[in-house]
């Protein structure tokens, strides 16, 4: 293969594959492929995934539980949607399943922002929106969403930019944060909702980690028809291996993006899995409670032995932590990375300079991370910096 010519355009290059000459697109020049890589022996506290031992057995029974029919034969979604309409207090109309909200949010991208090709992005956020927004030529405009040190959530810049847009905008939050694990309130979200709908824009939120803080923004998309909302079942009912999610909006909105086809993606085990896993309420709600415990007693040794660290407000099924020394995050990483335990640092983020995310498994693991970051201090240099709160002022 010899060196791509570019086109004059700039949006194609010719490859050369061994000799046959093919104009490839220059987008994904931007963005770069990471497979996951296998790690045996390595407990994983970086991806989010849910880890605890009762929805292990819920989901391993409800597995069980599928036919071969699961399987065999493509998917109806009907039922299924009668058993999210309850869960989410929506109509059918409201629904949209997708392969993962990684998919939704390359769909939103796809069908809502490509057309008016402004994204206002708060950040930090999930890597996707810019990765498909790079896919698809789509200029974004990064606004930060926590200021300070120890950070907070700050909704004064989006509100910002939610004035200065020169158009009709399609604006990202995700709520509570991710990988901040900060929480805009009730009544941040809904002026939010409402400074958008008034000056032309949708906004877009992303929840991923919703219910594990008694969260959910589909009151908003019964209220606001420029409110579209990014709900995971990856984290909250452990299925991140099905990749299955929904979007949640106005009936014409759902029809629009329902017609770049994201069901069709969506496979037979994951709706029957998602079908009989929604209705459980109870007993998630009971399994969210007993994360939350596990949290709170992680936090409090690790801020025993911390007294300089904080953590930020209120996390989910993970905890993100704060040293007034920024080079802590990366030496908790590499630390327990000796120890064959995965976590974010989060020193190159900008906003959570200093922080790093553990998310959580079982009650003897967290002990054993706990014990493990014991041997993890600031240098001596290092001085406390000020107190958590979970949201700055509005203006
Ligand atoms: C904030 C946020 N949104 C979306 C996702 C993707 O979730 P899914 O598994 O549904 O694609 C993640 C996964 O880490 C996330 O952290």
């Amino acid at each position: 293969m010899t060196a791509p010519e570019q086109e004059a355009s700039g949006l194609t290059r010719v490859m050369d594959l061994h000799g046959f000459r093919f104009p490839l697109g220059t987008e994904t020049l931007g963005v770069s492929r990471q497979p996951r890589e296998r790690r045996p022996g390595t407990l994983n506290l970086k991806s989010c995934e849910l880890q605890h031992p009762w929805s292990d057995r819920l989901v391993r029974d409800e597995l069980a539980a599928l036919t071969l029919r699961d399987t065999i034969a493509y998917p109806f979604q009907d039922r299924v949607l009668d058993t999210l309409c309850a869960y989410h207090g929506l109509e059918s109309t409201n629904i949209l399943l997708t392969a993962g909200s990684d998919n939704g949010i390359g769909l939103v991208v796809d069908a809502l922002v490509r057309p008016v090709g402004r994204l206002l992005l708060q950040e930090p956020a999930f890597e996707a929106w810019r990765h498909y927004a790079a896919l698809r030529r789509v200029r974004v405009t990064g606004v930060p969403g926590v200021i300070g040190t120890p950070p907070v959530a700050d909704p004064n810049p989006l509100l910002d930019a939610l004035r200065d847009a020169p158009g009709p905008s399609v604006a990202a939050v995700t709520n509570p944060g991710s990988p901040s694990g900060l929480l805009f309130s009730p009544s941040t979200m809904r002026r939010f909702a409402e400074t958008a709908r008034a000056l032309g824009h949708l906004l877009v939120i992303d929840e991923a980690y919703g219910d594990f803080v008694h969260v959910s923004h589909a009151p908003l998309v019964a209220e606001f028809p420029n409110v579209v909302v990014v709900h995971s079942y990856s984290k909250a009912f452990a299925l991140a291996g099905l990749r299955i999610a929904a979007l949640l909006g106005h009936p014409d909105l759902c029809e629009h993006i329902g017609r770049f086809r994201s069901e069709n993606a969506v496979g037979a085990p994951g709706v029957a899995l998602l079908e009989r896993l929604a209705p459980q309420r109870e007993r998630w709600r009971e399994i969210w409670r007993d994360v939350r415990a596990i949290r709170r007693d992680f936090v409090d040794r690790i801020l025993a032995a911390h007294p300089e660290w904080r953590v930020l407000q209120p996390g989910a099924n993970f905890a993100t932590f704060w040293s007034p020394d920024p080079a802590i995050a990366d030496a908790a990483r590499d630390h327990l990375a000796a120890h064959h335990v995965r976590i974010r640092s989060l020193s190159g983020v900008p906003g959570l300079c200093g922080c790093f995310r553990v998310s959580l498994a079982d009650r003897p693991q967290m002990r054993r991370v706990a014990r493990l970051l014991d041997s993890v201090t600031d240098r001596p240099s290092a001085r406390r910096n000020g107190l958590t709160v979970e949201e700055g002022p509005a203006r």
